[in-house]
């Protein structure tokens, strides 16, 4: 069974720094986390990169998709400024960049595989052939996740001892199937849908759930009360 700590730091600490990039690492690890979830994509040009939408507008100075643009295009845009000037010029990592510096923060990682449509397959042995090329032997590996199950099955193929996770909004009444069939020990779900009652199923099942995306602090006492592993927070702390 996987060992997550309670907290995992959402898009690196997205309430600390901007989502997804280095500077949301290094708050993450100066809050004292353990743990950050970081999503990646690929640029035009193949290379994983750490970004959250389909499109650039929201959080940088760029427009339209990320995979239309190269790495080097990327490396070019400002995705900082939007969440405060502080943070003016932050560009968007790959994903080599974000992994070297989590090793070097001491930070786990959980890489959730967020392909543009119809990418899932590339994204997936894309990214997770650079995670595994300077991932060290010697380090608990990433736990992979994604909501696409092409991109979990491609997981099992490049890296079959790393832990998989099945992103869900509500959990399905299918859950167990689902799990059992992409081997996944982990369930990601959006806290907001869980009662108690399928939070015991699937501890009774032997699976670890993680829940999505929670800052309220007593909600997030009832939840591990309630036994879910872990939860994603964008203010992530050492307790
Ligand atoms: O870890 C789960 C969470 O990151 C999924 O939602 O939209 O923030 O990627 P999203
Ligand atoms: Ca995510």
């Amino acid at each position: 069974m996987i060992v997550v700590p309670p907290q995992i730091g959402h898009r690196g600490a997205a309430g600390l720094a901007p989502e997804n990039t280095l500077a949301a690492l290094r708050a993450a690890a100066r809050a004292g986390a353990a743990m950050v979830e970081i999503d990646v994509r690929l640029s035009a040009d193949g290379r994983p990169v750490l970004f959250h939408d389909d499109d650039l507008d929201r959080t940088t100075n760029g427009t339209g998709p990320v995979a239309a643009l190269t790495r080097a295009a990327l490396a070019m845009l400002d995705a900082g400024s939007w969440f405060g000037p502080a943070f003016a010029g932050e560009p968007i990592p790959t994903l080599e960049q974000a992994l070297t510096l989590c090793l070097e923060l001491g930070l786990a990682v959980n890489i959730e595989i967020k392909p543009a449509a119809g990418y899932e397959v590339e994204t997936a042995r894309v990214a997770l052939s650079v995670a595994a090329s300077l991932w060290p032997d010697d380090r608990p590996p990433p736990l992979v996740t994604s909501f696409s199950s092409e991109a979990l099955k491609t997981a099992r193929e490049i890296v079959p001892d790393w832990s998989r996770g099945l992103l869900v909004g509500a959990v399905p009444s299918d859950w167990h199937a689902q799990t059992q069939e992409l081997g996944c020990a982990v369930l990601v779900a959006d806290q907001a849908e869980l009662d108690r009652s399928i939070i015991g199923a699937i501890g009774a099942a032997g699976m670890t759930l993680l829940v999505y995306t929670l800052n309220d602090r007593e909600r997030m006492r009832m939840l591990w009360r309630d036994g879910i592993a872990a939860i994603c927070t964008d203010y992530p702390s050492s307790s």
